[in-house]
């Protein structure tokens, strides 16, 4: 091998490193790339994307466009979930139970590719109609036109009609959301 081709050999390396580094770089923006119009969940801890796909109904099926990050790297919390629900903005009830699990979220409005709102949420006293009691004699399981209410305490949520208290972390399996 002359000199020549030796110098030809390192560029071919650089090249070649500067190709993989810039397809590090594309992957990690596409796993959380800017979406046109819709919702960002934003700052959840990680492992919390999943509950909040369970809170929003998402499983795939009705065909959205959701993006969903998972221990993505964060100047503010270490590592965090983030997930983009395109075409798509949140009722107050999802809003509401999302506070319950994820209070540290924010929660973004896109326009036109731009954020016309963010809102941290805050943890509500109250959720209504969101989450179904778990005791089967309590009168909201009872075919009654009665809405469900849960207090929102520091042990979890308690229901306003039996008392029953559904556990942060069993928030998902009782959820009642449209
Ligand atoms: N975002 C998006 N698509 C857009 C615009 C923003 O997915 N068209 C996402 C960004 O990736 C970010 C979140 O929405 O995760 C909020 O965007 P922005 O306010 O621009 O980012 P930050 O200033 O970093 O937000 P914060 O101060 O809340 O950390
Ligand atoms: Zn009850």
């Amino acid at each position: 091998m002359n000199d020549h081709d030796y110098e030809e050999d390192q560029n071919q390396g650089e090249a070649e490193d500067i190709v993989s580094t810039a397809r590090k770089i594309d992957d990690q923006q596409l796993r959380v790339s800017k979406i046109r119009d819709g919702t960002v969940i934003d700052h959840l801890t990680a492992g919390e994307a999943l509950d909040v796909l369970a809170i929003l109904g998402i499983d795939g099926s009705n065909g959205e466009g959701v993006s969903i990050g998972m221990n993505v790297v964060s100047d503010r919390l270490g590592t965090k979930d983030i997930v983009k629900v395109e075409d798509r903005e949140l009722s107050q009830s999802e809003v509401d139970v999302l506070a319950v699990i994820a209070p540290e979220a924010t929660i973004n409005i896109i326009r036109d590719y731009t954020v016309i709102d963010k809102k941290r949420i805050e943890r509500p006293t109250a959720v209504t109609g969101v989450l179904s009691c778990p005791n089967r004699n309590c009168i909201t399981n009872a075919n009654e036109p009665v809405n469900t209410r849960f207090m929102v305490l520091d042990e979890g949520l308690q229901c306003n009609y039996c008392g029953s208290i559904v556990h942060e972390d069993e928030v998902p399996t009782y959820l009642d959301v449209a």
